[in-house]
């Protein structure tokens, strides 16, 4: 994997020496360049004499951290930190992965792509730019380095809850493959970042001198499409093989260019499916602590946009694995949407809405609204309900009243809102421990701290797709496979699930604390290696060999002699 190997001194003649070196991010151990290295490279009175350990740089590295007073001014500082030297980067994320990861990601990272043409400062990864669209194949070639694990591109059109960036968009891909790195081990060289800048509706941007991207309206329709072709064919020419993800595409544009591509390449939509993924992860997770099994749920989703019915497919799959029809499946849902319970005498549903109706006649003699809808309280009211989940945006849609009936009829009721931000949350997650009387199972979309209740800490875990996307590139890059599948993306799911501390202690988190998340995503990775092998889209191995290979991608932070035969990167 490595680009280049130095096992000797003559091989130190191709590498970079003084500034060159010192200026390249993936080989650069500022003072931490040994004696020797500094004499065969030419780095003597370039650096300090002090020579470091790389803890001893991580302490510095921290205490300056440390003296930023901002997010905005921490992101920036670690963005430059990687642009200087990568394993320093890692190392310090790894050393102080609670406290940073919101810093290179959410929720901070929306803040950096608001201010994105502010803040830039030096090139990393591409800006495909429309104008430029019939040179996108020299584009890719002129990406800093030939061999890529994991891209991630935006059209930036949706950038987390912050609307249409433009390029500025960049900035998620950038924190995205971060992610990559630090949790799957994807190797920071293998990774390229990418804008498809295809302009902005975002009047703010277009009207600020600084903005960076193309000053032009959105390309739509057809030409918008036929764009995102180009790119794709050229990444398939390019750089066949590598893992592609879509990120942060409106939801009009996200489906049909999932759709279209997925049987095509290796690609997958985080916002779709691992969204979908991480909640059900969570899901099965919560099933198990009561004892019970998926298919003694009955299931009601408040909510039935993209987010709803993703999770309710993934639900309702995992259902079919353990033996049910898709009919007997079918019948375990119970969706809600701005009018009402989804049932079979309504007409204005999609066709993914359709499946969930539930048959009229099972309704007969409930209470209906002025508007003939039957609403939430009615049909908790109405049901055993196991599981209550919230994907509506409604901030306070599950009243007390709600919760307590539900509470009243089940011993540990699944309760996740999971609609983001705090505000759009379907519940506090206080609330819900006291509705409950601390017996809720409850997972959230937003953060939201531990609750106290009768003597005992109740964390609360946050569904963030952290748990999976950057297990599934580890998973696929190990295993070499050539596409994702949905029953890879469940099997994912189903890994998180076995790795729940609530497993161990009903009152833990039902999802791993970040400290443990490296190991967790490297057992996904296995559980998705396997999986893609069973579906045929995988080299066969055994699970042994898979789980060496899995150690074996998952690069970890850490200087190697640019003597030594692993030495050099790049
Ligand atoms: P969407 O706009 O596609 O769907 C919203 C759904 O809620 C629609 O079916 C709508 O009819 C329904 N709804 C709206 N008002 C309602 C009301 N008063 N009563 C009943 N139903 C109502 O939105 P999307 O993309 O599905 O996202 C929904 C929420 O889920 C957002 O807040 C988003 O941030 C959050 N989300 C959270 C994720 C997580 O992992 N925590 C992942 C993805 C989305």
């Amino acid at each position: 994997m490595a680009a280049k190997q130095g096992s000797s001194r003559s091989d130190l003649r191709d590498l970079p020496h003084g500034m060159d070196l010192l200026n390249r991010q993936g080989l650069n151990k500022g003072t931490a360049f040994t004696e020797a290295e500094r004499n065969s490279l030419g780095l003597h009175g370039l650096l300090p004499p002090q020579i470091e350990s790389l803890g001893e740089q991580v302490v510095r590295a921290y205490e300056a951290y440390k003296r930023k007073d901002e997010d905005l001014e921490r992101h920036i500082y670690l963005r430059a930190l990687q642009d200087t030297n990568e394993v320093l980067f890692y190392r310090l994320l790894l050393d102080h992965i609670e406290e940073m990861t919101p810093m290179v990601y959410t929720p901070v990272v929306a803040l950096a792509c608001e201010q994105f043409s502010r803040i830039y400062r030096r090139p990393r990864g591409l800006f495909i730019s429309y104008p430029l669209r019939e040179s996108i194949p020299a584009l890719l070639g002129n990406r800093p380095n030939r061999e890529v694990d994991v891209i991630v591109v935006t059209d930036g059109e949706r950038i987390l809850g912050i609307g249409d960036q433009g390029a500025g968009g960049l900035g998620i891909p950038i924190g995205k493959l971060s992610l990559y790195t630090l949790i799957g081990g994807i190797r920071p060289e293998r990774t390229l970042p990418i804008v498809l800048d295809v302009g902005t509706n975002n009047a703010e941007r277009l009207r600020e001198p600084e903005y960076l991207g193309w000053r032009h309206e959105r390309i739509t329709g057809q030409a918008y499409f036929d764009f995102v072709d180009q790119f794709v064919q050229a990444v398939k020419q390019e750089l066949p093989g590598t893992c592609l993800q879509w990120e942060d595409f409106a939801t009009p544009h996200a489906r049909p260019i999932l759709q279209r591509y997925r049987d095509e390449l290796l690609t997958f939509n985080d916002d779709i499916q691992g969204t979908a993924a991480v909640a059900l992860g969570a899901i099965l997770a919560a099933v198990k602590v009561t004892g019970k099994s998926l298919r003694d749920q009955q299931i009601v989703m408040f909510g039935a946009g993209s987010a709803g019915i993703g999770v309710a497919d993934g639900l309702r799959a995992a259902m079919e694995e353990e033996g049910l029809s898709d009919q007997e499946a079918r019948g375990h849902f119970w969706i809600i949407d701005k009018e009402g319970l989804l049932h079979s005498g309504r007409n204005d549903l999609s066709p993914e809405q359709s499946v969930y109706a539930q048959q009229e006649g099972r309704l007969a003699g409930w209470m209906r609204n002025a508007n003939g809808q039957i609403e939430l309280a009615e049909l908790i009211g109405k049901i055993e309900a196991t599981i209550l989940i919230g994907l509506s945006t409604v901030g306070g849609a599950f009243p007390e009243t709600v919760v307590r009936e539900m509470a009243r009829k089940v011993r540990r009721p699944i309760i996740f809102p999971l609609s983001n931000p705090t505000d759009k949350s379907e519940a506090k997650a206080e609330d819900l421990v006291l509705w409950t009387e601390g017996r809720g199972l409850i997972a959230t979309g937003s953060p939201f701290a531990p609750v106290v209740y009768a003597g005992r800490t109740i964390p609360i875990a946050q569904c963030n797709n952290v748990f999976i996307f950057p297990a599934m590139g580890l998973g696929v890059v190990a295993s070499g496979a050539q596409r994702v599948t949905d029953s890879m993306m469940l099997a994912a799911a189903r890994a998180l699930s076995r790795n729940s501390p609530a497993l161990a202690d009903s009152s833990a988190s039902l999802l791993p604390p970040l400290t443990d998340i490296r190991r967790v995503a490297a057992e996904i990775a296995v559980a998705v290696g396997m999986k893609a092998q069973k579906q045929g889209v995988a080299p066969k191995r055994s699970e042994d060999e898979l789980r060496q290979l899995v150690a074996a991608t998952q690069w970890t932070p850490a200087y190697s002699s640019l003597f030594a035969a692993e030495g050099v990167r790049r």
